[in-house]
Formats: structure tokens, C-alpha cells, sequence
């Protein structure tokens, strides 16, 4: 692992990989992972006031309202873990959330190191998801075709495996035109600006990781 002080943020459409690498990038570089989606999955199983708020939106592959998770994301990008670095997962996700994250840096005399889009098609994101097992004790996401875990429905460390109710195949279909609607206009939002670099998500997941931490770690723009 090496300590940076960098600032990332992983883009691209469901079940291109973005939980996966996110995880391997961050421990690479010695920053905090933040996934949105388990963010909000653990306030819904919680049932706090948000999770309450936020269950709907997420069980029909909607959105959660910008208001509800930029407040929510930027209190949490305040906390201590988040102070040397950190690498969004599935936020921002509209263009409205963008700007929110675009005042938490200035406010804070930071800035967007990089911007990582994951490109992968629809064919691939649809057959992905419907293989998607994760474990509800540590996170972990395995997919039964292509990085099944050693022991048929349970995870490494014991737990056993489940399918996310929005994986389900109508909801999946929903959830790639919410995405086509409401999140690809982000990459117009970040393509101009320096530190975006796109990589081919559809490879196997270890070149993925290892083209992207050459790249990030290249690009000089974080701190080690
Ligand atoms: P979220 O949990 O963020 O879902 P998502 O963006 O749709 O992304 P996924 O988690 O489905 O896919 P991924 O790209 O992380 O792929 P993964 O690595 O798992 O959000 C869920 C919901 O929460 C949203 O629909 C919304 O309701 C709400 N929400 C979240 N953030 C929000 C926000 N900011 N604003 C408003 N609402 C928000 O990989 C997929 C599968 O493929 C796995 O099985 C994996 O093992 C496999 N795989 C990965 N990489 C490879 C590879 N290279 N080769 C082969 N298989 C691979």
C-alpha cells in the first residue's frame, strides 16, 4: 500500500466494476473508499430517517433526491477517515451532485485529483448483475461466472452470500436507463477536466486495477 493524499472519484454505468476496482484502487493508494450504494444500503437496513426516505427510490433502481445524498455524502467526506483522501463509489451521480462536491473541495482547499470512467456495454452490465452474489457480513461481491468464491454461496470469511434485490432483471433494465439519462451526462461534466482518464471495464478485473493504478500513479498528481 502506498499513503497518498489524493481525491478520486470512479464513474461508469452498473456492473462495470466500479465497487470491485474501487476497493483494490483505494487500498493501493492508502485512501478511504466510500460506496454511495452501501452507504445508503446500511441506512436503509438501519432504518434511520434516511434510509427510510431512500428505500423507495433504490428498490425500483431510481435515484435517492440529490438534497437527501449530497447532504448526506458531504457530512460524511467532513468525517476524520476522509480527511488525507478519499475515492467516491457511485457519487456524484447527477450533474446537481457535481456542483455539491465541487463546493465541498473548494470550501475545503481541495481538488479532484482524478476522474476515472468505466466504460463496459449494456449486454455485459445486464449478464454481470444477474450473477452478482455479495456477502451482507463484509461487502465483499463475487459474481458466479466470472470471480466465484471458493466455496459454493459463502463468502471467504463465512458469511453467505445473497442476491441485492435491484439486480433483479426488470430492475436492472431501469436502473441502465436512469443511468443513460441522469448519470452519463457526467462525463461531458468531468471529460474536459484534468486527471479524467477512461479505461475499458470490460476486461478481466485484473488488468482493469492495474491499468488504473499505473495510470494514477504516473499522472503525478497525488501527493505520496
Ligand atoms: P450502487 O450500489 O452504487 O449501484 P450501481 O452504480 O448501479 O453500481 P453497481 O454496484 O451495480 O455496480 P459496480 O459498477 O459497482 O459493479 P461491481 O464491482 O459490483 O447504487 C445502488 C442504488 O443506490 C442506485 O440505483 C440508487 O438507487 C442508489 N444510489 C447510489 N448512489 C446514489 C447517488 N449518488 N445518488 C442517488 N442515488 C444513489 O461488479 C458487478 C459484477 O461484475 C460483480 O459480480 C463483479 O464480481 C463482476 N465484475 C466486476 N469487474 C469485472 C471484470 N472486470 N470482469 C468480470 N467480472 C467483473
Amino acid at each position: 500500500m502506498v499513503a497518498t493524499d489524493c481525491r478520486l472519484i470512479i464513474l461508469g454505468p452498473p456492473g462495470a466494476g466500479k465497487g470491485t476496482q474501487a476497493r483494490l484502487i483505494a487500498e493501493s493508494l492508502g485512501v478511504k473508499h466510500l460506496d454511495c450504494g452501501q452507504v445508503i444500503r446500511n441506512e436503509v437496513s438501519d432504518e434511520t430517517v434516511f434510509g427510510k426516505k431512500a428505500r423507495e427510490h433504490m428498490v425500483s433502481g431510481g435515484l435517492v433526491p440529490d438534497e437527501l445524498i449530497i447532504e448526506m455524502m458531504l457530512k460524511r467526506l467532513s468525517e476524520q477517515d476522509c480527511i488525507g483522501g478519499f475515492l467516491l463509489d457511485g457519487f456524484p451521480r447527477t450533474v446537481k451532485q457535481a456542483r455539491g462536491l465541487d463546493g465541498f473541495l473548494i470550501d475545503n482547499g481541495f481538488r479532484l485529483d482524478y476522474i476515472i470512467y468505466l466504460g463496459i456495454s449494456e449486454e455485459t452490465a445486464v449478464s454481470r448483475l444477474s450473477a452478482r452474489r455479495y456477502c451482507p457480513a463484509c461487502g465483499r461481491v463475487y459474481n458466479l461466472q466470472t470471480m466465484p468464491p471458493v466455496v459454493e454461496g459463502q463468502c471467504d470469511c463465512g458469511g453467505q452470500l445473497e442476491q441485492r434485490p435491484d439486480d433483479m432483471p426488470d430492475t436492472v433494465l431501469n436502473r441502465l436507463r436512469v443511468y443513460r439519462e441522469e448519470t452519463a451526462p457526467l462525463i461531458d461534466y468531468y471529460s474536459k477536466s484534468e486527471g479524467y482518464m477512461e479505461f475499458d471495464g470490460g476486461k478481466p478485473g485484473e488488468e482493469v486495477t492495474g491499468d488504473i493504478v499505473k495510470s494514477v500513479l504516473e499522472g503525478g498528481r497525488c501527493d505520496e
